[in-house]
């Protein structure tokens, strides 16, 4: 059994929690929250843009710290799951791993890229897995186009489109501080960025054009050239939708053999060499679903001592440090060399 503290219990905690119970071999055996009512399990407060309402939850069982070095003391922790707010991803990540835990945080790995280094550089030098909680590769969708793509079976990777776009997240007031949350580019399009990095590897530059808010890119456009020969790449993202239509996300993906189309709203399809088109079975369409499957692959790294190809946190520190070229090329509009 793996036993699981998770630091910070709000909106994406909250996600982690309800999906441990679901997920085989580990147990929350704690939580730490500075905010008391959440700590005591009053979980009504809690906001985000999907999933459940939270409720008042019996916590029977779990032990509650309010501070964070009062749980990495607790010797029963395996696993700490750091759900707090992108600017403390370093510091407690860090800590924990001193501390002889293993640990998955939260996407983005961090905000600045010396902090991703350092993180994953104290994972490797304390010897315990430092993974990241990209779920997005975990959504039915990703799945079948990371399958589609690794397995060969539709030829070599010639190109891709990505979209994720949101409406501006009015009730979060810190998204556009670069220090704290980082904006759009670190917060939404690393989703896509760490996608990218896993089907096609690093480029070898990035070119975006887009929109800044102060100091952070608000919305944007990117080409990522792997190349001559290489797969054609290119994803948009950021804030630049209507309040009515708060999320989508998007792909196109073609293959030597194949092209895989999805959207919101629009079942995956596969489109074939002889014309055919198919929308395969695929799982269940609720996001909340995605982290099932995210933890059962955390657990059984942290079980099997065999390292998570899809959680590693040097992959998330190369997808941070795509994000952070294209803020670079947008604000010098020009490519820049990754
Ligand atoms: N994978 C996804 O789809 C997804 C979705 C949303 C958020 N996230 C990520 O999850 C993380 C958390 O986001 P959220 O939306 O849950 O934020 P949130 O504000 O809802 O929750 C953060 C919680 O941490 C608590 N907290 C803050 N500092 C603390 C401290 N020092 N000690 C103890 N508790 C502390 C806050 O009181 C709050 O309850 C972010 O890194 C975000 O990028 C991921």
């Amino acid at each position: 059994m793996v036993n699981v503290g998770i630091v910070g219990l709000g909106f994406i905690g909250m996600i982690h929690y309800l999906a441990y119970q679901k997920t085989r071999g580990a147990k929350v055996r704690a939580i730490c929250e500075k905010d008391p009512k959440r700590l005591a399990g009053d979980w009504r407060s809690i906001r985000g843009n999907f999933g459940p309402k939270g409720q008042k939850t019996d916590l029977t069982g779990v032990a509650q710290y309010p501070e964070v070095d009062e749980l990495l003391a607790d010797p029963r922790i395996d696993l700490v799951d750091v759900c707090l707010p992108n600017e403390w991803h370093a510091d407690v990540t860090t800590r924990a791993l001193r501390a002889g835990k293993h640990v998955l945080c939260e996407k983005p790995i961090a905000t600045k890229t010396a902090d991703a280094e350092r993180m994953v550089r104290t994972a490797r030098d304390c010897g315990k897995m430092l993974m990241i909680a990209h779920v997005l590769p975990f959504f039915p969708e990703y799945q079948f186009a990371y399958k589609a793509v690794t397995g060969g079976q539709y030829g070599g990777l010639k190109g891709g489109f990505f979209k994720r776009i949101i409406s501006d997240p009015l009730w979060l007031p810190d998204y556009y501080n670069p220090d704290t949350t980082g904006g759009p580019m670190l917060d939404l399009h690393v989703h896509d960025a760490h996608f990218i990095r896993v089907l096609c590897g690093m480029p070898e530059r990035v070119q975006t054009i887009g929109s800044l808010r102060g100091e952070v890119a608000e919305r944007f456009a990117s080409q990522f050239d792997y190349g001559p020969g290489g797969p054609m790449v290119t994803a948009t993202s950021g804030v630049i939708d209507q309040q009515g239509r708060p999320f989508t996300h998007a792909f196109e993906i073609y293959l030597e053999k194949a092209t895989l189309q999805f959207d919101v709203g629009v079942p995956l399809t596969v489109y074939d060499e002889k014309g055919k088109s198919k929308q395969p079975k695929l799982g269940s369409a609720d996001p909340v679903d995605a982290f099932v499957p995210e933890l059962n692959e955390t657990v059984r790294a942290v079980r099997t001592g065999e390292p998570s190809t899809l959680l590693a946190g040097e992959l998330a520190r190369d997808a941070l440090v795509l994000c952070r070229k294209q803020t670079q090329s947008l604000k010098q509009r020009k490519a820049v060399k990754v």
